[in-house]
């Protein structure tokens, strides 16, 4: 796809797209293209009833006037409720409206659009943006798809008054978007494809962006006594292994502390000895999801050469049943020190993330530890599939955090800690056991994870289990995985954490 901005010269070829805000309020483009074609516009308001509300579109049919293939009118909603992300919802649907129609070209003429500080120009570039989220698929692994793909679309043009503008700001887009697409196409990948070893490698891809990586094998993962993570790839053929990615962008360089983001990178999740039923456990290649984000959210703050030192820390294991596979009763001794009986080897997200966080609070002293996690089944029941769980010592950060899901519309609501729950994890025969049971399960394993944080080291977990892979399209995304939490966390980033 060609993403271009110009400042006038609308193509006379392809689809154009204009828009309008509820009750009528046309562009100054649409009244343009309305008596080009002899009022067709007004005339298919009338006859189908449209309203402009958002997200609506009408379409004429090359109108006679014009030797564009359609002229398309996209309402907006209502001009006073209008939001960034109603534009990139607005670009990701004629990409899919108009690209399974069989179009070659669109283009978007905005004007007359202005949010808080944002010009039309900027606003265009998310409007490109949305529809550069929408071209993601993932068909890796399918043979045929050059026959078969079909879209012919290639060249999306946004008309805006200042088109250098738009075009610095989709500069930036762009990396971020990269980001999102690294996330989606890992977390797609097959756990037969996508294991510890063959993931970590990945991670070298960020070294061309100027990322240091770091890669702990096995022998180093026992070495340094990070027992509880090596625990749940004990029963595996493959080698668990832990990726460190540094990124130091800071204008203050390396003294300026590092945010700290650490994924659970569980690559595949049979329950282990306490084996899950057969029933869609094959969604269980998706339990490296919240590592997929940090490597996704590494490659977009690296691309767009954010000013903020970060590291980004992931543990990957497999979790398998076997004859060497860790058991039920089993007590490991985690890096901190702290000792964990195992009563169920099914929470081992939490044990992988122990073991990371401990190392990285350790050896990165950072001014924030954010945790991603697709941690409890849970947390789908208690949220469902659009809105993050957030749990966090830190009332401030819990505020950016919300503030920045609004914006990108990757939304968090934040649920309790309290001594309560974290008692609920207390344990006759070890200093604590990794299940609370049946009740506020996502908060309990919260709660297991807050006993890795040192010193009241500001830290939010994510738990990312019901939006890290969607059954349902969105307009910016198809069905599969979103990348949740890559547009989440670069905008906190950017709002609150670059100088
Ligand atoms: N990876 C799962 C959680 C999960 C479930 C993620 C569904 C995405 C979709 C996690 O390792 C797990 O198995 N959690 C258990 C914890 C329980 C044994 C305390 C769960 O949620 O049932
Ligand atoms: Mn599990
Ligand atoms: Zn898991």
């Amino acid at each position: 796809m060609n993403f271009s901005f110009v400042s006038d010269e609308i193509s006379t070829s392809g689809a154009i797209v204009v828009t309008v805000f509820e009750g009528g309020e046309f562009s100054t483009s649409a009244e343009l293209f309305d008596k080009t074609t002899g009022g067709a516009l007004r005339r298919g308001v009338e006859s189908n009833r449209f309203k402009g509300k958002k997200g609506d579109l009408l379409e004429l049919l090359a109108p006679s006037g014009v030797s564009n293939t359609r002229v398309v009118l996209a309402g907006l909603g209502k001009r006073s409720e209008l939001k960034v992300t109603d534009l990139e919802n607005l670009g990701g649907k004629i990409y899919k409206d108009l690209s399974a129609k069989g179009e070659k070209e669109i283009t978007v003429v905005l004007d007359d659009l202005k949010i808080n500080d944002l010009s039309t120009s900027v606003l265009a570039s998310h409007v490109s943006y949305g529809a550069l989220l929408r071209t993601y698929k993932f068909d890796t692994y399918k043979t045929a798809k050059k026959v078969d793909s079909g879209s012919q679309l290639d060249k999306l043009t946004m008309v805006c008054a200042d088109s250098s503008s738009a075009k610095a700001s989709f500069d930036d887009l762009e990396k971020i978007a990269e980001g999102v697409f690294f996330t989606r196409q890992l977390v797609s990948e097959p756990p037969n494809r996508l294991y510890p070893e063959t993931f970590a490698a990945q991670a070298k891809e960020l070294e061309a962006l100027g990322v240091k990586v770091t890669v702990l094998d096995e022998k180093e993962i026992i070495d340094l006594g990070m027992n509880a993570l090596y625990a749940v790839g004990m029963g595996s053929d493959k080698e668990s292994k832990v990726v460190i990615m540094e990124w130091n962008g800071s204008s203050k360089g390396a003294e300026e502390k590092p945010l700290a983001f650490v994924g659970k990178g569980v690559t595949f999740d049979t329950g282990g000895i306490s084996l899950k039923p057969a029933a869609g456990m094959e969604d269980m290649k998706f339990d490296m999801g919240g590592a997929g984000t940090v490597f996704g959210l590494m490659k977009a703050l690296a691309g767009r050469k954010a000013k903020v030192n970060v590291v980004g820390a992931c543990g990957l294991a497999e979790n398998m049943p076997a004859g060497n596979a860790q058991r039920p009763g089993d007590i490991v001794t985690s890096y901190s020190g702290k000792t964990i009986e195992v009563l169920n080897t099914d929470a081992e997200g939490r044990l992988v993330l122990a073991d990371v966080l401990s190392y990285t609070q350790e050896k990165y002293n950072p001014r924030l530890v954010i945790d991603l996690a697709t941690l409890t089944g849970a947390m789908i029941v208690a949220l469902g599939n659009d809105i993050a769980g957030i749990f966090s010592n830190d009332d401030k950060i819990s505020e950016q955090l919300t503030a920045a899901g609004y914006i990108v519309e990757e939304r968090v609501w934040r649920l309790p800690l309290a001594d309560c729950y974290d008692k609920l994890l207390d344990c006759d025969a070890a200093d604590m056991k990794n299940i609370g049971g049946r009740a506020a399960g996502s908060i309990t394993a919260a709660q297991f994870l807050q006993r890795f944080i040192e010193n009241g080291t500001p830290w939010v977990h994510i738990d990312i289990a019901g939006v890290a892979w969607a059954t349902k399209e969105k307009p910016t995304a198809a069905k599969g995985a979103t990348g949740f939490g890559v547009r989440l966390l670069d905008r906190f980033v950017a709002d609150n954490y670059e100088a």
